[in-house]
């Protein structure tokens, strides 16, 4: 049985990937913290099969990723500190865990080689778009704290790629949003303050436009990587995204639609600092490659999203009511100037 490493697994897009991953007979290992955002809930199933394991422990910590290293063969690479706004009221965090914590592992890389390392970066790292479609060559310009720790750990990747020719892939998903995505992100909050009664927030005039990609998409991708000859692929970065773009206000439309909610629910509020305008992806490079498509248009991704998170209150009524979503959302959304 292949072993595979799996850090940030209690996540959002970690445990969607952790799921797959056991279905297809893999011997998974999860690393993940459990932050904030990070949910056993969201792995529960998961910790009765006898191909799951799950370790409690910080991608920081030398000690236990050395000895993690050591029982696996391939690692994919996603804890993450992961939401901008957070980063703009507490950048340490995220250079401590999203560069630091690359760092420690990519050491482990070069200490005890393995088949290959699958680095989840971001879309976020290209900043506005200054060509658009955004290609792999386009210009890293990152506009948040937590832009640029991803940036420093994609191009340590590289770095750690061409110096020590370690087998390392790199993956710059675009927008992801699906079942089970913690409600401070886009999508998932506009959902749940519907649900709710309460105000959609949108920075500035709500015309920035992103790209987005349903989770189970990005998962279905990242399995053929890890499978892909590594001769070949180490070293390449790979855009994944949809092509097609959605305003924020035309999204906070059609979730109030759907739940047949009134539009002045829409609370404009100043614009977030350092806001980027637009991210659309070019995927022609992962199309040639692969013959890859986007299975799920948007229509059917995010109906799937509303009625999960309409049959699954229990779980993020729990996260909304916790003081550190309180907090946050105190200061970024009430005290906010
Ligand atoms: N969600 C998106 O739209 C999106 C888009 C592009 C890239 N990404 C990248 O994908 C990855 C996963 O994103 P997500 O949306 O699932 O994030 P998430 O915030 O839902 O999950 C992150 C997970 O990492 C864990 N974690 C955080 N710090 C840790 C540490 N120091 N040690 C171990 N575990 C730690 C958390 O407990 C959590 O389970 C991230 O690297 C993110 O940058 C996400």
């Amino acid at each position: 049985m292949v072993k595979v490493l799996l850090t940030g697994g209690a996540g959002f897009i970690g445990s969607h990937l952790a799921e797959e991953l056991v279905k297809r007979n893999y011997e998974v290992y999860v690393l993940d913290k459990l932050t904030y955002a990070g949910n056993l809930e969201n792995i529960k199933k998961l910790l009765r099969e006898k191909n799951f394991h799950f370790i409690r422990g910080d991608i920081n910590n030398k000690n236990l990723v050395k000895q993690l290293f050591k029982k696996v063969d391939k690692i994919i690479h996603l804890a993450a500190e992961t939401h901008i706004d957070r980063s703009l009221l507490n950048p340490d965090i995220f250079v401590k865990t999203d560069f630091l914590g690359t760092y420690n592992l990519l050491e482990n890389l070069k200490n005890y080689p393995r088949e290959r390392f699958i680095h989840i970066s971001t879309s976020e790292v290209y900043g506005t778009a200054l060509i658009i479609p955004i290609n792999e060559n386009h210009p890293l310009n990152p506009q948040s704290p937590y832009a640029a720790t991803k940036v420093g750990a994609d191009r340590l990747c590289y770095a750690y790629y061409i110096t020590y020719n370690l087998p390392i892939i790199i993956l710059r998903p675009f927008n992801i949003y699906g079942e089970r995505q913690y409600p401070e992100k886009l999508i998932p909050f506009f959902i749940t303050q519907a649900l709710e009664d309460k105000p959609l927030f949108i920075y500035g005039d709500g015309e920035n436009t992103r790209d987005y990609l349903y989770v189970k998409d990005l998962c279905e991708i990242i399995l053929k990587f890890l499978e892909v000859p590594i001769e070949k692929y180490k070293g390449k970065v790979f855009n994944i995204g949809s092509g097609l773009e959605y305003s924020v206000n035309e999204i906070a439309y059609r979730i109030l639609e759907y739940f047949k909610k009134p539009k002045n629910l829409l609370k404009f509020i100043s614009d977030r600092k350092g806001h980027v305008k637009r991210l659309i992806c070019d995927y022609s490079k992962l199309e040639k490659e692969f013959n890859w498509q986007p299975k799920t248009s948007f229509e059917e991704g995010l109906e799937k999203t509303m009625k999960w998170y309409l049959e699954n209150e229990r779980w993020w009524r729990k996260i909304k009511k916790s003081k550190v979503f309180q907090r946050f959302y105190y200061l970024n959304y009430i005290k906010r100037k």
